[in-house]
């Protein structure tokens, strides 16, 4: 509600005339310095917009712009890296790893590619991630780690939407009916004792005849895994979903089914010949 623009009697300034709820609001105006900081910025940024333009189809009054510059930068780049990825696309991976100046180059290129597409799954580096990621740094291989069988998996996926990607399913051994829980936990202690946890040493006994009826085919004797099958080795310490009796119970009760997306048609062939490389040089490739 509008009121008389009179001094405060408080504070002794001018009032503005507003007031709400009995409140009134006192008329303390920006400092004159900070006003003309501020419409000398103005100004300024009209030049600023002229000389130094990022807008597309602006090249300004020196016939410069950020964008052209970028263009040319980049077109540069190109032709400089271009020669080497001709040669990395016409060389197969293991002929790449035996030219040191290629090779080297390639792991390089597969880095950054890595720290792109790859990291948010399989974490900086390639240490993994919890919840199914594997870490690519380590010499336990689900699918091989030589150079062939990364290239494939880089290129086709686990389960993916791509006609050549790697396929395996486990059963789901709880929902469809095909264990009882008790079963499943006599199994999941027998998998405990396949690297040294077991604690209840008879119901591990009973579980090792249901692993040999049902998971020996594809998980191997003594759980050392088939790469043949993605069937992950069951006697390390490392585990995609969690090796504890519990994260071991949910796997055998309703199956994981990770998926790793494929990459051909995403990346150009360069890029995995580079990113296997760059895999493969991480500390377990074989
Ligand atoms: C959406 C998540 C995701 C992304 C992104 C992803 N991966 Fe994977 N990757 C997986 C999963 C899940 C598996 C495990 C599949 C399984 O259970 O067999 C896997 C498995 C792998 C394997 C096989 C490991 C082994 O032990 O045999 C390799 C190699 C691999 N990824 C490389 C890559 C590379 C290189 C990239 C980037 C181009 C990438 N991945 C991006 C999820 C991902
Ligand atoms: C048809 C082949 C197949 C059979 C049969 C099978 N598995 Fe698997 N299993 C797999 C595959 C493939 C995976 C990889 C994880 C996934 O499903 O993504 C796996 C994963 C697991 C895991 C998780 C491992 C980890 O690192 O977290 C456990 C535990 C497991 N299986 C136990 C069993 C047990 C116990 C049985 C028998 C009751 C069994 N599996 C039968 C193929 C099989």
């Amino acid at each position: 509600m509008p009121t008389k623009i009179e001094k405060d009697a408080v504070s002794g300034t001018m009032t503005t005339g507003h007031e709400w709820d009995g409140i009134r609001e006192l008329n303390t105006p920006l400092p004159k310095w900070w006003l003309w900081v501020f419409y000398a910025c103005i100004v300024w940024s009209f030049g600023y917009y002229v000389f130094y333009p990022s807008l597309p189809g602006v090249t300004g009054w020196l016939g410069w712009s950020q964008r052209a510059e970028l263009e040319e930068r980049m077109a540069a780049e190109h032709a400089r890296v271009k020669p080497m990825l001709d040669r990395i696309r016409a060389t197969p991976v293991a002929e790449i790893a035996r030219q040191p100046e290629l090779a080297s180059f390639a792991v390089a290129g597969g880095r950054a590619a890595f720290a792109d597409n790859c990291a948010p799954c399989h974490g900086a580096g390639g240490a993994g991630a919890k919840g199914g990621f594997p870490s690519l740094a380590d010499d336990e291989w689900i699918w091989g780690g030589d150079l062939d069988a990364i290239q494939r998996t880089v290129a086709f996926g686990v389960r993916s939407a791509h006609a050549d990607t790697r396929q395996s399913q486990m059963p789901r051994f709880g929902l469809d009916g095909l264990l009882t829980p008790a079963q499943i936990s006599d199994t999941a202690e027998y998998v405990l004792s396949l690297s040294g946890r077991s604690t209840v040493p008879a119901a591990a006994e009973r579980g090792r005849a249901v692993y040999a009826e049902q998971c020996v085919a594809c998980h191997g004797e003594g759980g050392r895994g088939n790469q043949e099958l993605g069937a992950p080795s069951l006697a390390d310490r490392i585990w995609l979903y969690g090796g504890d009796k519990a994260a071991i119970e949910r796997s055998i009760q309703a199956a994981r089914g990770g998926v790793m997306p494929a990459w051909t048609g995403r990346l150009d062939e360069a890029t995995i010949r580079m990113l296997t490389l760059y895999v493969h040089q991480l500390g377990g490739g074989r």
